[in-house]
């Protein structure tokens, strides 16, 4: 960690993070631990934050929470949102799949994203990836009836694999035939520009959660 991520963590830890493997049992007081009531939005795997601290500052009238497992990447997250004087932003330090099952609640979220998950190239790695079936029926059993799954890769073979598990999902609908147009206001990260030079199409997903079960 730099000087600086350590001193946010220091600094803005108390105050905007939790350890998934330190929360109480049961579902997250979420509301209180923002101090209202609003649309609550999960980033899973926010890496250094770039996207995050942006979404988060462009929707105020939204509790963002972002879960990531990678430590220096929350810090660098925390001085981003310290230089933007976010209050809408909480951290989550730990694994999304333990969060979701044991302290999500199921039908209440507004939306989950996960944007350019590690891509795990290799074949022989492929099963180490993010979206599997079982993953995405968790993810989509949290999200509230209309809420939306927005997913992005730059990963051909893992953007076909997206769209497979997602569809074959009994409580997602694709909001469009297969690739979600690109929407303008999800910033372009470093990994997408790298992407972008490197002549990899990103593909976005939005799926949105059924009611019926
Ligand atoms: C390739 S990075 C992308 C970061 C960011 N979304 C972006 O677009 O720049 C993927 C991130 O997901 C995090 N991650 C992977 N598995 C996770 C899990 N089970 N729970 C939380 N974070 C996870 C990794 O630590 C990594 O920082």
């Amino acid at each position: 960690m730099t000087v600086g991520q350590q001193r946010a963590w220091e600094h803005s830890w108390p105050r905007l993070g939790r350890k998934v493997a330190e929360l109480p049992s049961g579902p997250l007081d979420i509301a209180g631990w923002f101090g209202r009531s609003a649309p609550v939005l999960l980033e899973i795997g926010s890496g250094m934050g770039e996207t995050t601290a942006q979404l988060a500052a462009a929707e105020p009238e939204v509790n963002y929470l972002a879960v990531e497992v990678y430590e220096a990447g929350l810090g660098q997250l925390m001085l981003r949102a310290e230089k933007l004087a976010l209050d809408n932003l909480r951290l989550l330090h730990g694994d999304a799949v333990l969060l979701l099952s044991h302290h999500i609640e199921r039908d209440t979220l507004s939306g989950v994203r996960i944007f350019f998950p590690d891509p795990w190239p290799k074949k022989r790695h492929h099963k180490r990836r993010l979206v599997q079936p079982e993953f995405i029926a968790l993810v989509a059993s949290r999200l509230a009836p209309g809420g939306m799954l927005h997913l992005a890769t730059d990963w051909a073979d893992y953007a076909e694999q997206m769209l497979t598990v997602c569809s074959a999902e009994p409580l997602l609908r694709n909001r469009f035939p297969d690739w979600a147009p690109r929407p303008g206001w999800r910033p372009v990260t470093k990994f997408e520009q790298r992407a972008n030079e490197e002549g990899r199409v990103s593909r976005d997903l939005i799926f949105e959660r059924l009611s019926s079960r």
